[in-house]
This record gives structure tokens, sequence and C-alpha cells, in this order.
């Protein structure tokens, strides 16, 4: 049977602008599927968040990723381009107590102000990935780390791997301009 990333993967070609040889749609968007408890976990210890992080999720969810570096002390933002998920986020951060340290914004990711991150996690699609790549190295401050549940960034080696819970989870960092 296909496993489910090869399916999302499946997916990301047959929405995609070569698949479709047609013009490049304005936004293409990853299924909302949510990353598992100890798949969040490990991302954050992948990328060693701490207090003095701004961790950055881009295509937030519920956003349990911002939750659950807001309870290591980090700063936590989280982008959605579906309003409903922003409300529930708004909420989830609420119900934990964070909301201090952890804001929502609905929006396309593509038009988001990311400078101020030290810390960007992603759970997309393999085609999202390699679009988003040139907004991370042109907007991002060197050292910053990205972190992608289940897909990788093509021929951008990542320096390290883990498979938590049999998804693969890949860590990058922003090089010196
Ligand atoms: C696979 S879910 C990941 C949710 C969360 N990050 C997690 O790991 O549990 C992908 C999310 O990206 C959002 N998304 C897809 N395309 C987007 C875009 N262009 N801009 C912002 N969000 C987007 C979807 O609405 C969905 O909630």
């Amino acid at each position: 049977m296909m496993g489910f990333h090869r399916f999302l993967g499946v997916l990301s070609v047959l929405v995609s602008p070569a698949a479709a040889q047609g013009p490049a749609p304005v936004l293409i968007n990853a299924p909302y599927v949510t990353s598992p408890d100890r798949v969040v976990s490990a991302m954050l210890q992948l990328a060693g968040v701490t207090k003095s992080d701004t961790l950055y999720d881009l295509g937030c969810g519920d956003g349990r990723i911002v939750v659950a570096a807001a309870k290591l002390g980090a700063h936590g933002v989280g982008i959605d381009i579906n309003p409903e998920r922003i409300r529930e986020a708004r909420a989830n951060v609420r119900k934990a107590g964070v909301e201090a340290l952890a804001r929502f914004e609905a929006g396309d990711l593509f038009d988001a102000n990311i400078s101020a991150a030290t810390v960007i996690t992603l759970y997309l699609l393999p085609d999202l990935n390699l679009r988003l790549r040139p907004k991370l190295m042109k907007e991002l401050k060197p050292g910053t780390r990205v972190v992608s549940h289940a897909f990788d960034m093509g021929d951008w080696i990542a320096e390290k791997k883990r498979i938590v819970q049999g998804s693969p989870i890949y860590l990058w960092t922003i090089s010196p301009k």
C-alpha cells in the first residue's frame, strides 16, 4: 500500500505547475495533516529550540508546533492560509496559557515577513519546500535553523536527519551570505 508521505508527494506532482502544463497557480495548498506529538518534540529538539528563539511555523495548522515551542519559553509565530486553522490555533494557544509568547497570521506563507525567525518549521509538500527555498535563503539570517517534517529540500543536503514514528525529519542551517 502507498505510504502517506508518498501519497502527499504524488498529490504535489498532480497539483504542480509542471504537471498541469499551465500557468503557475497563485497558491499551492498543502493538505491539512497534523504532526504527531512525538514528531513535534523531535523537530524542536533537532533545532535545539530554547527560550531565546523565535520560531515561525509556515503552514501552522492548529498551532501545535508554536504552542510546543512557547511551552519551552520561545516566541512563536504561526502562519496559515486557512482562517479556520488560525481560529483553532488561537484557541489552542489560549488553552495552553502561552498566548503571551505566540501569535498567528492568516495568509500565504510566501508573502509573510519571516526575517525575525531564528527557527523555521515546515510540514508542507515537496514542491512547496522547493519553491520556498529561495525565500528562506534570501530572507533568513545566517544561523537560522530550518526543520522539515517528511520532505527534504532537493539538493540542499540536510545536516541531520532523524526518523520518528516512521517519518523523516530534516535540519538545515542558513549559511553566512
Ligand atoms: C500538513 S499541514 C501542517 C500543520 C502543522 N504545521 C503541523 O505540522 O501539524 C500544512 C498546513 O499548511 C497550510 N498551507 C498550505 N499552503 C499554504 C500557504 N500557501 N500559505 C500558508 N499556509 C499554507 C495548510 O492550510 C495546512 O494547515
